[in-house]
C-alpha cells in the first residue's frame, strides 16, 4: 500500500504534493517519489527513506516545479525499497510516468512479454511493467492515453490506484482504481488527486471518490471524465462535502500522533455513542441496526471478520454478543476465512471490522460472505472507504482520523459500537433485563471519564515503562472480556518497540509459556475485581512462585494483587464487559513509553503500513 497525492491547477505543483504525501505517509513510509511538469520538461526525483528525505534530494535535483505533477510514498510489495524501486516509474519511451498503490498479480507474464518486445525494466517492481504496458498498448494502437491505460488495465490481474502522466499531452492526468482508494479534490479550476481527502482539505472540501473499475481523466480547466474501465461507460461522479476538519489531523501539541490518540479516546467513544444512547429514554437508537433487525434476529451466528487490533475488537465482542445477546458468534481472521472455504448461509450475518475500511484481506472476506447469501454489516472509521461502501449496512466508530500506526482509539470505538449493538439486540431479544440494561447504558456513558482517570496514572506508567524498556520478551494475561486486551497489549508492544511480546489467557499459562518466566520476564497480568478475579490472582501466585516480574492492572483499591505484584496500574471499577475499555489504555501507554524511550518511530513504525491494501 502506499499513499499517491496529484495536482493539477494554477497552483506550484509542489508544495501541495510534498504536504499531501507527508499526511500521507501513514499509508507506508519507506520511499517516496515526484514528478512535475514545468511546462516544457518532466522532472521526477524519488528516494529511498522519507518524504522529507525527498525534499532534501529535491532542493538539489530539481530547480524549476510547475503547476501538475504527482507523487507518491511507497510500501513496497514488489522489491526491496531503494531509490530505483521508488514511484513514479517511468516508461522507456521517458513520456510516461505512474505512481501506483496495489499489487499487478499478472506483472511476471507481462514483463516476459514486454521484454520479448524489446521493452527494458529498470525496477523490479510490478508498476513499471505496468507503465510499459500502457505505452506499448499507446503505440500499438495509437490511442491517447486515457483509452491506453483503459485497455491495459483490462490485461491486468489485480490491485490498484494509479495516476498516470503523459508529457505529449501535459494538461491531463489519468487516474484509475480497482481495490486500492482514490479521492479527486474538486476545486475552483483545479484538481487534486489523493488516496485519501487528506492532503487537499484546506483547499476544498468537495470530493469525488472512485469506485472500483472506474477510471477518470482528469484535465485542467475541463470537467472530469468518468468512466467503467470494463465496458467504457460514462459515470456521473458523485460530488460530496466533506465533514472533516484539518486541524483533526494534525498533532495538536502531542509530541506523537498515537499519544494524541490515546489522549482522545474519552471524546472518540463520547462521539461514538453520541446520538445513538439515550440514557433517559433506555433506548439505543441504531438506524442500520433497526433497518436490519429482523436479519439480525433471525440470523444463526454471527461471523465476525477483521484483521490485527479490529481482530481483537472482535474477539471482544464475541463475548459480549454470546453473553448480553445470546447469540453465537464466531470471529475470523479476515485472510484466512477468505482462502478456506467457510460454510456461509443465507442466516449467516457477517461484522466487518475494519479502522481504515480498505483493508484488502477484510475486503475480500466480505466480497466471499456476499457472494454466499449472507448480510454484511460493516463496522468502519474512515467514512465512504471501500470496506463502508461494500457493506449491506454499517455503522461508523467516530473515532476521527487514526494517523498513528499503531491503532488506539480505533479499538476502544469498535469496542463502543459493538457493544452498543449487542445491547440494542439483546434488549430486542429480552435476554437483559431492563434493568441490566439501564444500568449498562449508565456504565457506558460513564467510560470515558473513567478512560480520563486512567490516562492520568501516564507519568506511573512511563516510570514503569524505564524499568523494563530493556528486556526482550514480555508476557500479557488476561481472562474472559480481558483475554482479547492481552493480545492487544501484545501485539502494541510488538509493532512499535520490536520487543517480542505474547499475549496468553491466563490459565492456559500452565500448558506451555509458563516455561518462559524467570526473574528477567515481565508479566502484564489484567486482574480486574470482576474478571475471574480469584482464578487470575491465582495465576498470579503461580507467576510469583517463578519469580517472574508482574504489572498488575487492577481495580481502583485492590488489596490482594497489589501484594503480589512488582507494580500495579489501576483503573476504576466497571462492569466486565466495559472492561476492555479501560483495561486497554495502559497497555497502549506501556507500549507507546516504552518505544519512545528506546527511541523508536512511533507513529511510522517499520515494515507496517497503517492501512493494508495488498494480501
Ligand atoms: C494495529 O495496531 C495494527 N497496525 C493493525 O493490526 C491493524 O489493526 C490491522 O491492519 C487492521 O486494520 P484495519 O482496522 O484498518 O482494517
Ligand atoms: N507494488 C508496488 C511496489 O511494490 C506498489 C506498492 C504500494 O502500494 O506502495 O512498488
Amino acid at each position: 500500500m502506499c499513499g499517491i497525492v496529484g495536482y493539477i491547477g494554477p497552483r506550484e505543483a509542489y508544495p501541495i504534493i510534498i504536504e499531501g504525501l507527508k499526511r500521507l505517509e501513514y499509508r507506508g513510509y519507506d520511499s517516496a517519489g515526484i514528478a512535475l511538469f514545468d511546462g516544457t520538461d518532466l522532472k521526477v526525483c524519488k528516494t529511498k527513506g522519507k518524504v522529507v528525505d525527498l525534499e532534501n534530494k529535491l532542493h538539489t535535483d530539481i530547480t524549476s516545479t510547475g503547476n501538475i505533477g504527482i507523487g507518491h510514498t511507497r510500501w513496497a510489495t514488489h522489491g526491496v525499497p531503494n531509490d530505483v524501486n521508488s514511484h513514479p516509474h517511468y516508461s522507456n519511451s521517458g513520456d510516461l510516468v505512474i505512481i501506483h498503490n496495489g499489487i499487478i498479480e499478472n506483472y511476471e507474464s507481462l514483463r516476459k512479454e514486454l521484454i520479448s518486445r524489446g521493452y527494458h525494466f529498470d525496477s523490479d517492481t510490478d508498476t513499471e511493467v505496468l507503465v510499459n504496458l500502457i505505452e506499448d498498448v499507446k503505440n500499438k494502437e495509437n490511442v491517447k492515453l486515457g483509452q491506453a491505460v483503459q485497455i491495459a488495465l483490462n490485461q491486468v490481474v489485480g490491485a490498484y490506484a494509479i495516476a498516470v502522466f503523459d508529457k505529449t499531452r501535459p494538461k491531463e492526468i489519468v487516474i484509475a482504481r480497482l481495490g486500492s482508494p482514490l479521492a479527486i479534490g474538486v476545486g475552483k479550476d483545479e484538481f487534486f488527486i489523493a488516496s485519501d481527502a487528506s492532503p487537499f482539505l484546506e483547499y476544498t472540501k468537495d470530493a469525488i471518490y472512485l469506485e472500483d473499475e472506474e477510471m477518470a481523466i482528469i484535465r485542467l480547466n475541463k470537467d472530469i471524465k468518468v468512466r467503467k474501465i470494463k465496458d467504457d461507460s460514462s459515470v456521473v461522479p458523485y460530488v460530496q462535502t466533506l465533514k472533516m476538519n484539518l486541524d483533526q489531523i494534525e498533532k495538536g501539541g502531542f509530541e506523537h500522533f498515537m499519544l494524541k490518540e490515546i489522549y482522545e479516546q474519552p471524546k472518540a467513544i463520547i462521539d461514538t455513542y453520541r446520538g445513538r444512547l439515550n440514557r433517559q429514554e433506555a433506548i439505543i437508537k441504531m438506524g442500520s441496526v433497526e433497518d436490519n433487525m429482523k436479519k439480525f434476529l433471525n440470523a444463526d451466528r454471527i461471523i465476525i471478520v477483521a484483521c490485527g487490533t479490529s481482530w481483537h475488537a472482535g474477539l471482544v465482542a464475541e463475548y459480549i454478543f454470546e453473553d448480553l445477546a445470546r447469540i453465537p458468534v464466531e470471529v475470523e481472521y479476515a485472510s484466512e476465512f477468505r482462502y478456506r472455504n467457510p460454510i456461509i448461509t443465507e442466516k449467516d450475518v457477517v461484522i466487518a471490522i475494519s479502522q481504515s475500511g480498505e483493508t484488502a484481506d477484510t475486503l475480500a472476506a466480505i466480497k466471499l460472505a456476499k457472494s454466499k447469501g449472507a448480510f454484511v454489516f460493516g463496522v468502519c472509521n474512515v467514512v465512504g472507504s471501500s470496506i463502508a461502501r461494500e457493506t449491506d449496512a454499517g455503522a461508523y466508530t467516530h473515532a476521527g482520523p487514526e494517523i498513528g500506526v499503531a491503532s488506539t482509539k480505533a479499538f476502544t470505538t469498535q469496542i463502543t459500537v459493538l457493544s452498543l449493538i449487542a445491547l440494542r439486540l439483546a434488549r430486542a431479544k429480552g435476554t437483559i433485563s431492563s434493568s441490566d440494561f439501564r444500568h449498562h447504558l449508565l456504565e457506558l456513558e460513564m467510560i470515558p471519564k473513567k478512560v480520563e482517570k486512567v490516562l492520568e496514572a501516564n507519568e506511573h506508567i512511563k516510570h514503569i515503562a524505564e524499568i523494563y524498556k530493556d528486556v526482550h520478551n514480555f508476557l500479557y494475561l488476561g481472562r474472559g472480556y480481558n483475554f482479547p486486551v492481552a493480545l492487544e497489549g501484545a501485539l502494541k508492544l510488538k509493532e512499535i518497540s520490536y520487543i517480542h511480546a505474547e499475549g496468553y489467557p491466563a490459565a492456559e499459562m500452565k500448558h506451555g509459556p509458563i516455561a518462559l518466566i524467570d526473574e528477567n520476564m515481565p508479566i502484564v497480568v489484567i486482574a480486574t475485581k470482576k474478571g475471574h478475579y480469584e482464578k487470575v490472582v491465582s495465576n498470579i501466585q503461580e507467576i510469583k512462585s517463578r519469580k517472574g516480574k508482574i504489572i498488575g492492572i487492577v481495580t481502583e483499591g485492590d488489596v490482594d494483587v497489589r501484594e503480589l505484584a512488582d507494580h500495579v496500574i489501576e483503573v476504576p471499577e466497571t462492569l466486565e464487559s466495559l472492561s476492555p475499555l479501560l483495561t486497554t489504555i495502559p497497555l497502549q501507554l506501556l507500549s507507546y513509553h516504552i518505544a519512545v524511550l528506546l527511541g523508536k518511530n512511533v507513529d511510522q513504525p517499520r515494515n507496517l503500513a497503517k492501512s493494508v491494501t495488498v494480501e
